[in-house]
């Protein structure tokens, strides 16, 4: 982003996806031999406290991509952004460990009716978990095809009630120094927030998502919570959210305030416009060598452009 350059992926990144098929295995023996305990996993649902934990059977979605072939975990997982640990591609994979994913909980408030405190445990509740593949795409030229767990954001708002001034919805993530060294250093106004508008959180394609390849979420990809917003530039999607506040007008967010210029409010997938530093036509998905075209809303247009009818997306970039 702001930080850095896009750079080519290192073939280390092209993993085969059985891979992480064996990673799970591995856990799934260690689990059934007991090692819970040794994981930190002594007290209830061993799948809510350790990520790469097995999820279980998810429920299919017809929102999914079925045309596209998942990325490898390892490339998904060894290459991202996550600036609480660090400026480089590879600080998450390398420093992530030190976040501590229970206890665990969600703030609710702004203009609701009620503000609420959700335990983690307790939000796994709400819903059966649904895989969702979604196209992903990153603002610095790099994609990926990601199969998430999750359920849609809508199912928030059945537990909360929010105020008929309710127009944004932000998302408010962990700053904790003590685990997250980079938070020491302002280059980003921490802690990192992203907002959306409340319609475009209740679209059915907008997930929570607590988990990816079948698995709990790995820390370095925002467990034990975050955001999936398909159709908007990665950066939109927060990780490891702990507060969601809804409130009337448009708020500045960690990016718009980094650079109002190279990132706009709305930030959805436009070939057509460029960034400032980067074209934003074409695109590189993890572990392959040729770029392929960026398509408009990432390829989501159908179900999400009329959210935009009447805007000039030029503009609102
Ligand atoms: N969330 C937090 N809390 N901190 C971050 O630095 N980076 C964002 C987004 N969410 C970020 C974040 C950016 S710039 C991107 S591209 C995506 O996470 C990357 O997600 P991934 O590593 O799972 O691909």
């Amino acid at each position: 982003m702001l930080i850095r350059h896009p750079h080519d992926i290192p073939p280390s990144d092209i993993t085969d996806p059985a891979h992480y098929a064996a990673r799970r295995k591995f856990i799934q023996t260690l689990l059934l031999a007991g090692g819970a305990g040794a994981l930190g996993m002594a007290h209830g649902n061993p799948l809510d406290s350790v990520p790469g934990a097995s999820l279980g059977k998810l429920q299919s979605s017809p929102l999914s991509l079925t045309d596209e072939k998942a990325t490898p975990l390892k490339s998904v997982t060894g290459y991202g952004n996550f600036y609480e640990f660090g400026p480089d591609k590879e600080s998450p994979a390398k420093h992530a460990h030190r976040l501590r994913t229970r206890p665990w909980s969600i703030t609710v408030d702004g203009e609701v009716k009620t503000a609420k405190t959700f335990a983690i445990e307790d939000i796994l509740k709400w819903a059966p978990l649904e895989e969702r593949i979604y196209r992903m795409r990153c603002v610095e030229g790099w994609s990926a095809v990601i199969p998430w767990a999750g359920f849609p954001f809508s199912e928030l708002l059945k537990r909360v009630e929010p105020t008929g001034n309710a127009k944004f919805v932000e998302f408010w993530t962990l700053s904790d120094p003590e685990q997250m060294p980079f938070t020491r250093i302002p280059f980003l106004d921490w802690p990192y927030m992203e907002a959306i508008r409340l319609d475009e959180a209740l679209h059915p394609l907008t997930i929570l998502a607590v988990g990816m390849y079948g698995e709990t979420m790995p820390k370095q990809n925002g467990a034990p919570i975050r955001l999936v917003v398909p159709w908007k530039y990665g950066f939109k999607g927060a990780k490891s959210i702990v507060r969601i506040r809804f409130v009337e007008k448009q708020p500045e967010t960690t990016w718009t305030k980094a650079g109002p210029e190279e990132y706009g409010f709305y930030s959805n997938v436009n070939p057509d416009v460029p960034h400032r530093r980067w074209s934003q036509s074409h695109e590189r998905r993890l572990g392959e060598f040729f770029k392929r075209k960026t398509l408009p809303f990432n390829g989501y247009a159908e179900q999400v452009a009329s959210l935009y009818a009447g805007m000039d997306l030029r503009k609102h970039f």
